[in-house]
């Protein structure tokens, strides 16, 4: 067998799929361009849906990638020996191109040549989609598994939960696949197959047939061509071909855990808790690491993606504590990953900067938290009766010290407590109502006052909101507004002040569409479908509601409850009369109308 590292998989991989008419694209964001239902890129195929559905690519209708990848639904889990927060996923696609017949033989090639990965036929196992009421057994994909030499007895026919995949977010194109798995042991019993739990298998890499796009009423609409799509996690496929035990220990993560090894002094398999701390903090500062490094990166926040990463780097700050890391530690392990990965992911360098200045503010705001927030769990917890933590006191730990729920289960659960988690969620959901009316007044879009000159302002706001978003970068969100007669006043997400040439910028564009004199169109919709075209705003409706909507051309798009100015050209002159701080990552624009 050839020897492989993550550079000499992924470049397999890619000229292997060149070598059959593929052209290469470079992976796209982690965080997704047009999903509001989705926080992260988490498969390859997420970046590509608009051209699933039938939108032409400009790279050709064969295409191969690896795609940066974050899955954070079970980060609790993070510290096992096979899952991680960031993965790269290794794929192919045919946009309305080849189908089965073809992807098929070449998963099979790829899969054992011995140019390739040459894993012996033995080794390998199938499993197609069995059938159901939307789409039909595949006997197709058996077949041809068949005809390339793959055993009957290793070929499985499994339901819809094993061989189903899609869509990516709440709607979108999804199908049948056939997943391909390496056969590891003696099967648990007769009734065993590659959806068991029990070690026997190990998946390897999946070939989607994606030829239905699921609706918002559920619906399995025909896709209007067929495509392929595949996934093979570089990842797991790395321990396979390498025969590493676990992600930890392959080249990934060498240098890294090298770093902590020297920062800590502690060894990698010292004990079981000591190996669990390490995989969490190697996990997540790597995963941290491409969030704040990414193209369209983002800061540690309270809200969204922000959220999850602040937890990433508050978890590993508190497990790095365990092993003893200095402060400043996860710093030094950044610098390790960005070197890792440079060559791939050059972004990476690019944002170095930023990648550790956000780390170290992070890190040195949660210490204050952890101190404030260790001394009342210590206190609290020596006054609570039984074993049960109230859930209550666990969102107060929150709320006034910022300690974050998942830590205080941690270290509950060390002291033999169990926390009320739907305790906390009902006070965290009591809270949110409470200052959801508070916000639903800051945001105030349905202005109480609807004079000539406030209507105008808030036409412009929105024309400022799509401007800030075009010119600044499309992460930033309305942070709060108020409108007087005289001027606008807008927050929003920025970490720096906005340089004098994106402030004329912005003006300018504002100052264009005014000029173009574009008919503002109000539409009521129900907020999902408000969701679904991508118009932004708070969205504190319920489920099922109807809320207004308003369009300028192209340009702007928000839920609102009005008024606005009728077109655009009422507006007269825009101009910003102030852009200053207003708390720490927000800015505010002060700006007016003038009538000339
Ligand atoms: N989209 C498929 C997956 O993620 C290939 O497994």
């Amino acid at each position: 067998m050839k020897t492989f590292t993550s550079d000499s998989l992924r470049e397999t991989y890619l000229s292997f799929f060149e070598s059959k008419g593929h052209k290469r694209i470079p992976s796209a964001s982690l965080i997704p361009e047009n999903d509001p239902t989705v926080l992260f890129t988490t498969a390859g195929m997420h970046p590509l849906v608009p051209y699933l559905l039938g939108e032409k690519h400009p790279a050709g209708v064969r295409l191969t990638d690896v795609q940066k990848c974050v899955r954070t639904g079970d980060i609790d889990e993070v510290g096992d020996d096979k899952h991680c927060t960031f993965f790269e996923m290794l794929g192919n696609w045919s946009l309305g191109d080849y189908f089965k017949k073809e992807m098929i033989p070449w998963s099979f090639e790829f899969l054992t040549s011995p140019e390739y990965l040459g894993i012996s036929v033995d080794d390998l196992a199938v499993s197609v989609f069995a059938g159901d009421e939307t789409a039909p057994r595949d006997e197709e994909a058996a077949e041809l598994w068949l005809k390339c030499g793959i055993k009957p007895e290793n070929i499985y026919y499994l339901p819809r939960s094993a061989n189903w995949w899609g869509p990516a977010g709440l709607t979108g194109p999804c199908g049948p696949d056939t997943e391909m798995h390496i056969i590891r042991k003696a099967k648990c019993s007769p009734e065993c197959n590659p959806s068991c739990d029990c070690g026997a298998f190990m998946e390897i890499w999946n070939d989607v047939f994606m030829q239905y796009n699921k609706t918002e009423a559920g619906a399995y609409e025909p896709l209007k061509q067929k495509n392929v799509d595949t996934g093979m996690g570089l990842e797991r496929t790395l321990c396979i071909m390498t025969g590493a035990k676990t992600v930890y220990d392959t080249d990934l993560f060498a240098a890294a855990k090298d770093k902590l090894e020297e920062l800590t002094g502690k060894k990698y398999d010292e004990s079981p808790e000591i190996t669990k701390a390490y995989r969490i903090v190697l996990d997540h500062v790597r995963t941290a690491t491409f969030l704040l490094g990414d193209v369209k990166g983002i800061v540690p926040s309270n809200t969204d993606q922000g959220y999850v990463l602040r937890r990433l780097i508050r978890r590993a700050v508190r497990f790095g504590r365990n092993l003893g890391l200095p402060e400043g530690g996860l710093n030094a392990l950044a610098e390790v990953f960005v070197e890792k990965y440079a060559d791939v992911y050059p972004e990476l360098k690019e944002n170095s900067a930023k990648i550790s200045k956000e780390l170290a503010a992070e890190e040195e705001k949660f210490s204050k938290t952890l101190e404030g927030g260790l001394k009342e769990f210590n206190k609290v917890i020596t006054h609570i009766p039984g074993t049960v933590f109230p859930g209550k006191t666990a969102f107060r730990l929150y709320d006034t010290f910022g300690f974050p729920f998942e830590i205080t289960k941690e270290l509950a659960e060390e002291k033999g407590y169990t926390v009320d988690k739907e305790g906390y969620e009902k006070a965290y959901a009591e809270h949110q109502a409470k200052s959801h009316a508070g916000s639903e007044q800051k945001f105030a879009c349905g202005l109480a006052d609807h004079k000539e000159e406030t209507t105008k302002l808030h036409t412009a706001t929105h024309l400022l909101n799509a401007a800030l978003k075009k010119v600044l970068s499309e992460d930033i969100s309305q942070k709060g507004s108020n409108i007087t007669e005289e001027r606008l006043r807008f927050d929003f997400n920025f970490p720096r002040p906005m340089t004098a040439e994106e402030i004329k910028a912005v003006e300018d564009m504002v100052n264009d569409v005014i000029a173009q004199n574009i008919p503002v169109v109000m539409k009521e919709m129900p907020v999902e479908e408000a969701q679904a075209q991508n118009f932004v705003g708070v969205f504190t409706n319920k489920y099922g509601d109807v809320v207004k909507t308003y369009s300028i051309g192209d340009f702007s798009r928000e839920i609102c409850g009005g008024p606005h100015a009728a077109s655009t050209g009422e507006l007269g002159k825009f101009k910003i009369v102030k852009e200053q701080s207003s708390s720490a990552g927000i800015r505010r624009i002060k700006a007016v109308l003038i009538t000339e």
